[in-house]
C-alpha cells in the first residue's frame, strides 16, 4: 500500500506523527510537504496530493491542517477526489465503505494524535461495499462532469 501525504504548518506535527506510524507498519509513504512550520497556503498541498490520488499513483492519501477543512474543501476540486475530514473512527470506516473515500483529512487543532492513529488505522482497514453506494459515487461522478469544462 501507498499513502501520499501532505499538510500545511498547521498540519506539520501531526503529519509527521502519522508518516512514522505507517512506516512503523510498513506502509510506504511519499510527504508533498510542507516541511517546515513557516505559514503556507494549503491548498498548495491540498492539489499536489490530490492530483497524485486522482491519477492512481496512490492508494490513498491523508492531508491535514489546522482544521481539516480548507485542505479538504480543496482536495475535493480535483475529479476523481473524495476527501473525508474524519474527527472519529465510526465515520472512519464508514467513508471508506460508503463514499468509497480515497483522502483522509484530519485537523491538528481538533484531535489529539492517539484518536488520529486510530482513525488512520481504521480508513486503511475498511473496504467499499459497493452496490447501492456505487450508484450514489456514479451521481457524484456525474456532477464533476457537469461542471467539468
Ligand atoms: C491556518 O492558519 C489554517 O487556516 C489552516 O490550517 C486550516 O485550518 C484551514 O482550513
Amino acid at each position: 500500500m501507498r499513502i501520499a501525504l501532505g499538510c500545511d504548518h498547521g498540519g506539520l506535527e501531526l503529519k509527521n506523527i502519522i508518516i512514522k506510524h505507517l512506516e512503523d507498519k510498513g506502509i510506504e509513504t511519499k510527504d508533498f510537504g510542507t516541511d517546515t512550520a513557516e505559514s503556507c497556503d494549503y491548498p498548495d498541498y491540498a492539489i499536489k496530493v490530490a492530483e497524485e490520488v486522482a491519477a492512481k499513483k496512490f492508494d490513498f492519501g491523508i492531508l491535514v491542517c489546522g482544521t481539516g477543512i480548507g485542505i479538504s474543501i480543496a482536495a475535493n476540486k480535483v475529479p476523481g477526489v473524495r476527501a473525508a475530514l474524519c474527527s472519529d473512527t465510526f465515520s472512519a470506516h464508514a467513508t471508506r465503505q460508503h463514499n468509497d473515500a480515497n483522502i483522509l483529512a484530519f485537523g491538528a487543532r481538533v484531535i489529539g494524535p492517539g484518536l488520529a492513529l486510530d482513525i488512520v488505522d481504521t480508513f486503511l482497514n475498511a473496504e467499499f461495499e459497493g452496490g447501492r453506494h456505487q450508484t450514489r459515487i456514479d451521481k457524484i461522478t456525474a456532477i464533476e462532469k457537469k461542471y467539468s469544462k
